[in-house]
């Protein structure tokens, strides 16, 4: 069984006097030891959401959570946790040395009275038992691995002293410290320079590849997915509405909102001066799931069938059970609307 297995999770958000809002509805999915897995989709599709419900980091009230999200936190042959329904306290103890995240927001992750030397020391003196100079040599080794010049008059700083990117990359040094068994990254290169970049998601694959590290991508950059996710899900207004591999949903996004994705990237080797196609609309431009697909406002492959109902997650005729959408028009063998007025 895989280290970490999200079974239908949902979030609602409730607030006094204002609408429900539905962030997550209903997301599976599953994490393997040494696997990337991606959630991708665009801005407020419940990436966040999603990762802070399994951090067991969403606010205590106005909120609720449902589903399962087990995880092995001792091996594959010991029994898992459901992280939705543990204690704080049981929780507190998984954070850092079982499962870390690098947060979407540097600034607001840490805690700007307190300079970056103490914030990554008290991850090593607290899991990883270092104190005194052994706890400062090594957290001077951390921010040197993410890229950060001068590390030990760096460590004397506090958050408001350091760039943006440094900030961020300080926060990826925090998350890697304890070389966790489930890393999730939300947005982790986003704020960063594409140098930089390149070399976070180098260190990110390292972990991968040497540590057996799970990673759970969260990104809306099709180009980090290109290069590091074995596994992608693509999320829309809280649900997955593809699961594949990253080779077959590259080859062939079955979903309309997966295939206007793809298709709105520039390509080198697309003909000069192509337009980009992109998505029309945006995110609001939805409607609730239980009347049917919420992309459908959106849809190029739209059909009166979209509007019956929710449509669920299924198999691709052809793509066998490990390529997987949630449309009852998948782009394989739809032909746009427009394409079917031109010829009727
Ligand atoms: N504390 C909250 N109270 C009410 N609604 C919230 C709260 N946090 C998030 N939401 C809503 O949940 C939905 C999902 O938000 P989320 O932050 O997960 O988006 P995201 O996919 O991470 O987007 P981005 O790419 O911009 O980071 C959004 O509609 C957002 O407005
Ligand atoms: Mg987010």
């Amino acid at each position: 069984m895989s280290l970490l297995s999200v079974d239908e999770l949902t979030v609602t958000f409730t607030g006094r006097g204002t609408r429900d809002v539905n962030a997550v509805s209903g997301v599976s999915f599953s994490v393997d030891e040494g696997q990337v897995v991606g959630l991708v989709g665009e801005s407020g599709c419940g990436k966040s959401v999603t990762s802070l419900a399994l951090m067991g980091l969403l606010p205590g009230r106005g909120v609720r959570v449902g589903g399962r999200a087990l995880f092995r936190s001792k091996g594959a042959d010991a029994e898992p946790v459901d992280l939705l329904s543990l204690g704080r306290s049981a929780l507190r103890d998984l954070r850092g040395p079982q499962m870390a995240m690098i947060f979407q927001d540097p600034l607001s992750s840490l805690n700007p009275v307190v300079s970056i030397g103490v914030q990554v020391t008290e991850i090593l003196t607290r899991h990883r038992g270092m104190r005194g100079k052994a706890a400062r040599d090594e957290a001077a080794h951390l921010l040197e691995r993410v890229g950060i010049p001068d590390p030990t008059r760096r460590l004397k700083e506090y958050p408001h002293q350091l760039s943006g990117g440094m900030r961020q990359r300080a926060l990826i040094a925090m998350a890697v410290a304890c070389a966790p068994r489930l890393l999730i990254a939300d947005e982790p290169t986003t704020a960063l320079d594409v140098t930089i970049q390149a070399q976070i998601l180098e260190l990110l694959k390292e972990l991968v590849d040497d540590q057996g590290t799970a990673l759970l991508m969260i990104t809306h950059d099709l180009g980090v997915v290109a290069g590091l996710c074995d596994e992608v899900n693509v999320l829309y207004a809280g649900k997955v509405v593809e699961a594949a591999g990253r080779r077959p949903l590259f080859a062939a996004p079955a979903h309309p909102y997966a295939h206007g994705l793809l298709g709105s990237i520039p390509r080198l080797d697309a003909p000069r001066g192509e337009p980009l196609n992109p998505i029309r609309g945006s995110i609001n431009d939805t409607i609730a799931w239980n009347d049917g697909c919420a992309f459908a406002p959106r849809c190029d492959f739209y059909t009166m069938e979209c509007l019956q109902g929710p449509p669920d997650l299924a198999a691709l005729p052809h793509g066998g059970d490990a390529h997987q959408v949630r449309c009852v028009n998948p782009v394989l063998n739809a032909v746009p609307d427009t394409q079917t007025e031109a010829s009727a």
